[in-house]
């Protein structure tokens, strides 16, 4: 086991109605003027938002409100964010929606709590020295922004993704009432149950460490998203099955599911950044589109995580080769995508790239990553655009 430090500062909230506690919450963490932050009106349209604010009202928090977040963030926003917190002296953040609305609010942090132009920070740059505190009223289980120190923002002129991680971006509390996400279309369900999965498998796709404990965790983790993503396809209000997704979301990408590993492989979502850049499509299903090549592509230099990943997750018979077993996995890794009506190439995500297009996003993707990156197996740009091809 490598050595690791698990850093996992958020307040956790967690079951019916615990949005009412919003406002003691904020009291808790010192905040006294909030920007509450949202996405594209979700939160508007179920009453959410209205509620949250007659919350403040009542506890007298003095608030501004700020919508508009759209999945794949983008930088504009998060510059006007910064100018309104700059001017209403705002000294807590309050993000009430998905992935999108906290990464938005986290950059804003950044750019409050930090001089200069905020995108250095996702363009590597320079790194932050604090962060506005945050909460966060979590409407989607899927990307564990509510607890991970990351935030991915898009900035609009050349359409460049980038993540940018710190431990000071980590939310101060997250409420968590799985009642919140049932009206979540189905699609983004499983776009979260796709990516909640995903979180854990870059970090067990490795090739280092031996990580009995975290492997148990991961395993485990991935039985059960796998099993209550049917639920859900089958059963949308299913409130424990939804209650058992949103933990696992938070537990995928706080950081436990990699705890002695060598930091994960992180391929696929890096690619994934690429087409989410280019083609603004859901960040779930472009990882799902992409996942069955980059897999074929490195499972040979990562074998044992592949067989033990078939057998422990996806219940193939020990039987055969070990390649076989591991084709077997993956194989049964995109049926259960199919089931819950994820794409498993870029033609069912909807994306027409050119080779021009694939050449481009392998480039960004190179450049973004400076050079090479993964775990599973090292890839470089030729790599990468191998990959892409293959997704087509
Ligand atoms: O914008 P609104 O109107 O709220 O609608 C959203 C959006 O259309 C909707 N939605 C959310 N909660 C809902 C709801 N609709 C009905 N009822 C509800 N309860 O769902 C759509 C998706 O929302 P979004 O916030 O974009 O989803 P998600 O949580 O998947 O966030 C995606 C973003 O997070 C990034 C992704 O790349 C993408 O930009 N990621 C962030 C990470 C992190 N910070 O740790 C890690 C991830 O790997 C990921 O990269
Ligand atoms: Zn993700």
């Amino acid at each position: 086991m490598f050595d690791f430090k698990y850093y996992t500062p958020t307040k956790v909230i967690f079951g019916k109605n615990t949005e009412s506690k919003v406002a003691d919450l904020i009291k808790e963490f010192g905040g006294t003027k909030v920007l509450v932050h949202y996405g594209g009106g979700s939160v508007v349209r179920s009453g959410l938002l209205k509620r949250v604010t007659d919350t403040l009202d009542a506890a007298g928090i003095n608030y501004v409100v700020l919508g508009g977040a759209v999945p794949n963030p983008h930088l504009g926003l998060v510059y006007e964010g910064i100018e309104l917190c700059k001017k209403e002296k705002v000294d807590f953040l309050l993000a009430v929606g998905g992935g999108s609305a906290i990464d938005s609010a986290k950059a804003i942090g950044y750019g409050v709590a930090n001089e200069g132009d905020v995108w250095d920070y996702y363009d590597y740059k320079r790194q932050v020295n604090g962060c506005l505190p945050l909460g966060v009223i979590l409407t989607i289980a899927a990307t564990g922004s509510e607890m991970s120190d990351s935030s991915v923002i898009t900035k609009e002129e050349g359409l460049v993704k980038r993540g940018y991680s710190s431990d000071y971006g980590r939310p101060r509390f997250a409420i968590m009432n799985p009642e919140l996400t049932m009206t979540l279309p189905d699609y983004q369900t499983a776009c979260g149950c796709t990516d909640i999965m995903m979180h854990t498998m870059e970090r067990y796709f490795t090739n280092g460490g031996n990580m009995e404990i975290t492997d148990a965790l991961a395993e485990g983790l991935l039985r059960t998203v796998k099993k209550n993503a049917i639920i859900l396809r089958d059963d949308p209000k299913n409130y424990d099955a939804r209650a058992e997704v949103m933990w696992a979301g938070s537990l995928a990408h706080n950081g436990l599911t990699g705890c002695g590993n060598d930091g994960g492989d992180w391929m696929t979502h890096k690619l994934e950044h690429e087409l989410g850049g280019l083609y603004d499509v859901a960040h779930g299903a472009g990882l799902a589109a992409i996942w069955g090549s980059w897999a074929r592509y490195v499972y040979k230099n990562c074998l044992p995580r592949f067989k033990k990943f078939a057998i422990n997750v996806m219940d193939v018979k020990d039987e055969g080769t070990d390649e076989q077993i591991a084709l077997k996995g993956i194989e049964a890794m995109e049926d259960f995508y199919r089931s819950i009506k994820m794409p498993t190439n870029l033609r069912e995500l909807g994306v027409n790239a050119t080779e021009e297009d694939l050449v481009t996003m392998a480039h960004k993707c190179a450049v973004g990553v400076g050079g090479e990156m993964g775990s599973a197996r090292i890839l470089n740009e030729q790599d990468m655009l191998e990959i892409f091809r293959m997704s087509m």
